[in-house]
């Protein structure tokens, strides 16, 4: 089969309701936890897709029960304690960022060298954030090129607890170094630049030993050893950031509105929202509720006719950070300059997102003006392609592709975009969503 997808005009008006699938982050966090809970925990509409099969993998590397099938996933966890160490262990990240750096956490403790490996794209990341703070409980680590993947970490049964500064809004620096805390004896105290909460929630609503306050830029976080972690089950909410796909594809569309279910709105994720009701998109919450401390809604979104530029505040930047290859997007149809700032995070994702953002819009005949960590977007209302774009070697970013092909069903044009199998990390049936909306069936 065919690994490129070819579109060749603009999507028609649509109305229609739609469910995506369950968010990665807490996908994720929930398989890490339930591997340390005494006793089987299960999940619902956890997220199928290769970035939390990694993680069960990682988690059946350190002898840990899995059943996983379409309904549930049953972990059987053995305590806190359980993990099975032996000797020469791999673990494999393959694509995910966010297992790749909370793992090292959790398995801080083992007696003997583990090796951590990743594919193309997360090999070229940044693991040195999570060395440097880990290594100050009293692990050891050899990377490559003292920065990269592969890597050894070397566990230590004597660890000290810590005092961190994360300053660069990163959920998944803090969730690491949350995972070791709770691998120590002593209190490790956490300064945070705000990023999404996730961890802090899991840890409250498990009754885990953690204090946070929460400031205005900075949260502090204060984490000790459990006694234990009981089993639990979870419903995973569905992921904002696979929605934001279809927020936006609405609110560039003619006459379009759309409802999406059962969205996890927790306040450290919704910047795409602030962001798109800022530049006059239609967005209302209906139906919200409570859930295992995460916040829960349907979102409904109305294509609007106008789209107003932003000088988007930096402050939000962590709340955004996987949507704004789409917010540039709306940027590009916006009447007027758009601006984004410290951004410099954005060229450590999957891909370099910050120049593949630039690199489309200019593809798509928008002015731009890039530095290193931020962009200025000329929007032009009447954007509307009529040349053929090719997309490839963008390290098969998932979000890359599914932004392309929003791209390419609001502004028309001829996009050949190569590396349809990466949304098989976030997102599989994203295509499958995409051709409802095409067909309005
Ligand atoms: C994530 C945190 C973010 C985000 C990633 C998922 C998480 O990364 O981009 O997709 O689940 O903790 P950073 O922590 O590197 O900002």
């Amino acid at each position: 089969m065919s690994n490129i997808v070819v579109f060749n005009r603009k999507i028609k008006k649509f109305k229609k309701i739609i469910n995506v699938p369950g968010d990665k982050s807490l996908s994720i966090r929930w398989v890490l936890f339930s591997s340390l809970a005494d006793g089987i925990s299960k999940a619902k509409n956890l997220l199928i897709s290769e970035d939390v099969i990694s993680a069960i993998k990682a988690i059946r590397v350190l002898g840990i029960k899995v059943i996983l099938n379409t309904r549930y996933c049953k972990v059987y966890g053995k305590g806190l304690n359980g993990f099975k160490y032996k000797k020469n262990l791999k673990i494999n990240a393959h694509n995910s960022g966010t297992l790749g750096r909370l793992i090292l956490g959790l398995v801080i403790n083992s007696p003997y060298p583990i090796k951590l490996i990743g594919d193309n794209s997360l090999s070229k990341r940044d693991f040195k954030r999570i060395s440097d703070p880990l290594s100050k409980f009293g692990a050891k680590f050899i990377l490559k090129k003292k920065n990269f993947l592969p890597l050894k970490i070397y566990g230590s049964s004597n660890l000290k607890p810590i005092k961190y500064f994360e300053k660069k809004g990163s959920a998944q620096c803090k969730s690491s170094v949350m995972f070791a805390g709770m691998r120590t004896d002593g209190k490790t105290i956490i300064r945070a630049k705000k990023s999404r909460n996730h961890t802090e929630l899991l840890c409250k609503y498990l009754n885990l030993p953690i204090k946070v306050k929460e400031g205005k830029k900075i949260d502090t976080i204060e984490i000790n050893k459990p006694k234990k972690i009981k089993n639990f089950n979870y419903n995973i909410p569905s992921d904002i950031s696979s929605s934001a796909f279809f927020m936006v594809l609405t609110a560039l569309s003619d006459n379009s509105e759309l409802i999406i279910k059962n969205i996890n709105i927790n306040k450290s994720r919704v910047g795409i929202i602030t962001i798109l009701k800022k530049m006059g998109v239609k967005i209302v919450f209906k139906n919200k509720k409570k859930y295992r401390g995460e916040l829960i809604s349907d979102i409904k979104v109305i294509s609007c006719k106008s789209l107003k530029p932003i000088n988007c505040p930096p402050i939000l930047n962590s709340s955004a950070i996987d949507e704004f290859l789409l917010i540039f997007l709306v940027a590009a149809k916006a009447k007027g300059v758009s601006i984004f700032k410290d951004l410099n995070e954005l060229n450590q994702k999957e891909s370099p997102r910050l120049e593949w953002g630039k690199k489309i819009l200019m593809e798509m005949g928008i002015k731009t003006i890039a530095t290193k960590n931020s962009i200025k977007i000329f929007g032009n209302p009447n954007l509307n392609i009529d040349k053929k774009i090719i997309i490839k070697k963008y390290l098969k970013d998932h979000r890359v592709f599914m932004t392309c092909v929003v791209a390419a069903l609001s502004f028309g044009g001829n996009w050949i975009i190569h590396d349809k199998d990466s949304i098989k990390t976030s997102f599989p049936n994203f295509l499958k969503i995409i051709n409802k909306l095409k067909n309005n069936d």
